[in-house]
């Protein structure tokens, strides 16, 4: 039987399986998900260059090692080796927040984006912070203040049903980390921005706000309160 039939008949005995096991058996590795839009869409704001480097290169690097740490967790796991999990979880956080994070960032920009938010999430932006402009100043604050690299988030407290602005350092997912619901991410690690904005992380911040997709925050918010 060749590698291929083997495959495909692997494949086939999963589909058998509870919806759980056969989750399991057919588990695919990660992989870049493509962009709605092209490299150049988003400028001025953010250039082709910066856009292509961060996408194909710096989140594609995120998705590999994901890929290989995820493995070797099996392995360890499949040993009972609990040494070897604890070691690997560093690697877990780092490239499995990566890809999560840039995973939820391309959706919240948009050739299209910037503006003001409609509907529900404006109102819960006035109800939670009193105006946009002041939610605008609080998240670009909050995001320009990241020491090193990180992130500047709008997520949703599902707890107290409200919206909350927090940052993370390095690549630490925000619900993994905080419990809060990621609505809207600011990369701001030099590779999103050094190429066109040098060391000038508050002008990136400003500028992004032009690309934002308010209608993917929306859809968020609206899928986080279900
Ligand atoms: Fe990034």
């Amino acid at each position: 039987m060749s590698m291929l039939s083997r495959v495909g008949h692997v494949r086939r005995c999963a589909a058998n399986l509870s919806p759980a096991l056969g989750a399991v058996a057919a588990r695919q590795k990660h992989t870049l998900p493509d962009l709605s839009y092209d490299y150049g869409a988003l400028e001025p704001h953010i250039n082709a260059e910066i856009m292509q480097l961060h996408h194909s290169k710096h989140h594609a690097t995120y998705v590999n090692n994901l890929n290989v740490t995820e493995e070797k967790y099996q392995e360890a796991l499949a040993k009972g080796d609990v040494t070897a999990q604890v070691s690997l979880q560093p690697a877990l956080r780092f490239n499995g927040g990566g890809h999560i994070n840039h995973t939820i960032f391309w959706t919240n920009l948009s050739p299209n984006g910037g503006g003001e938010p409609q509907g529900e999430l404006m109102e819960a932006i006035k109800r939670d912070f009193g105006s946009f402009q002041n939610m605008k100043d609080k998240m670009s604050a909050a995001t320009v203040a990241v020491q090193g690299s990180g992130w500047g988030w709008l997520g949703f407290d599902k707890e107290r049903a409200s919206l909350r602005i927090a940052a993370c350092p390095n690549q630490d997912p925000l619900q993994g980390t905080t419990g809060l619901i990621p609505l809207l991410g600011i990369d701001v690690w030099e590779h999103a921005y050094y190429l066109q904005y040098k060391n000038v992380r508050p002008d990136y911040v400003k500028a992004i706000w032009n690309a934002i997709n308010w209608e993917n925050v929306s859809e968020r918010l609206q899928s986080a309160k279900k």
